[in-house]
């Protein structure tokens, strides 16, 4: 029967047999499944492996450091943070349109990652030990539903960002191919990831640069960093996160309505909450929260974020409605 143990014994020898002499590369996400496949490779390979995390600044509050801090101290994994943060933003200048948004923000992912692997490559040429595989976090759902060819309509282009170019001349090692999403949480939670990897609910690749509905500059990431950590604080707090499966917030930064505040008229931009409940994100409703928790997070975010004056609530099931606005 399953057990979690069993599992990365059997992975890591299996990974240290492929492997050989080669180096190995990671990208790292802050998600699950690239940080629980990069730990196994870890636990096998040490410092034959090389993690490479994009802070593409589309990031939500906290996210690098804990990549940064608690994902390389409980692991010891060798990391390179390629700080690409300038770089998203002057390619996203003047861009409003979603789909347009999403082929800058992969481009630029590829582009960043390739970077660093160039980096990479000299240095272990120069150790006589070249980079010959590539860690990816496949889980059976997504070999399943890329060998199935359903045609699924492309209805966003989901490319994917983390989200690398198809052209790799690497070996795949792809530790979790037959594992499902709440096992490959077990083995991160047995290697003993951070709790906040390990159960963080799905988070798009291109990040806030979908939430925000508009152009993407770097006031409107603030503001909208500020409201989702706030959003997210209140949520846990209120023990809700198993309840929801995600819930995106999305800052209307086209969007001005009429406020008031102390004895001033504010002209704001709104934010809006859409908590979902769902199983597989393909179908989801809009998950009731409690009305004290709402209420709480929107006193937090209008007395707390600047330019915000106005929280909504998304009361729309998928479909019609997606579940990310963009
Ligand atoms: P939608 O908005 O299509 O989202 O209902 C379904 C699920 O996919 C996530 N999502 C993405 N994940 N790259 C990703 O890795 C993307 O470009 C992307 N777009 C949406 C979304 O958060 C939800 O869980």
């Amino acid at each position: 029967d399953w057990n979690s143990g069993n599992v990365i014994a059997e992975q890591v020898e299996r990974i240290r047999e492929q492997v050989g002499s080669g180096r190995v590369i990671s990208a790292l996400s802050g998600g699950v499944d690239s940080a629980v496949s990069t730990a196994l490779v870890h636990k096998a390979v040490g410092d034959k492996l090389t993690a490479i995390f994009v802070d593409h600044g589309l990031l939500r509050k906290g996210e690098r450091e804990q990549v940064e801090n608690d994902y390389v101290a409980s692991t010891g994994v060798r990391l390179v943070t390629v700080d690409a943060r300038e770089r998203f933003l002057e390619a996203l200048a003047g861009v409003s349109d979603p789909e347009q948004k999403r082929k800058i923000i992969g481009r630029e992912f590829i582009r960043a990652f390739e970077q660093a692997e160039r980096d990479l490559m000299a240095e272990a040429e120069a150790d006589g030990e070249p980079i010959r595989f590539l860690v990816q976090g496949t889980l059976y759902p997504d070999v399943v539903e890329s060998g199935g060819g359903a045609g699924t309509a492309n209805i966003k282009s989901h490319h994917n960002v983390g989200g690398l170019p198809e052209d790799l001349q690497f070996e795949l090692i792809e530790p979790l191919r037959t594992l499902f999403k709440d096992e490959v949480r077990a083995i991160g939670r047995e290697l003993g990831l951070p709790e906040a990897i390990v159960g963080r609910q799905p988070f798009p690749g291109p990040g806030l640069g979908i939430r925000i509905v508009g152009e993407v500059t770097a006031d409107r990431l603030e503001i909208l960093r500020d409201a989702d950590a706030i959003a997210r604080a209140e949520l846990t707090k209120a023990g809700l996160d198993a309840e929801i499966w995600q819930c995106p917030v999305v800052l209307l930064a086209d969007v001005r309505s009429v406020g008031v505040q102390g004895d001033g008229r504010t002209y704001g931009h709104p934010i809006v909450l859409r908590p979902v409940s769902s199983e597989d994100a393909m179908t989801a409703d809009w998950t009731r929260l409690p009305y004290d928790v709402l209420s709480k997070i929107s006193n937090r975010i209008t007395n707390e974020v600047r330019e915000v004056n106005r929280v909504v609530l998304d009361v729309t099931s998928k479909p019609p409605g997606t579940i990310e606005w963009e």
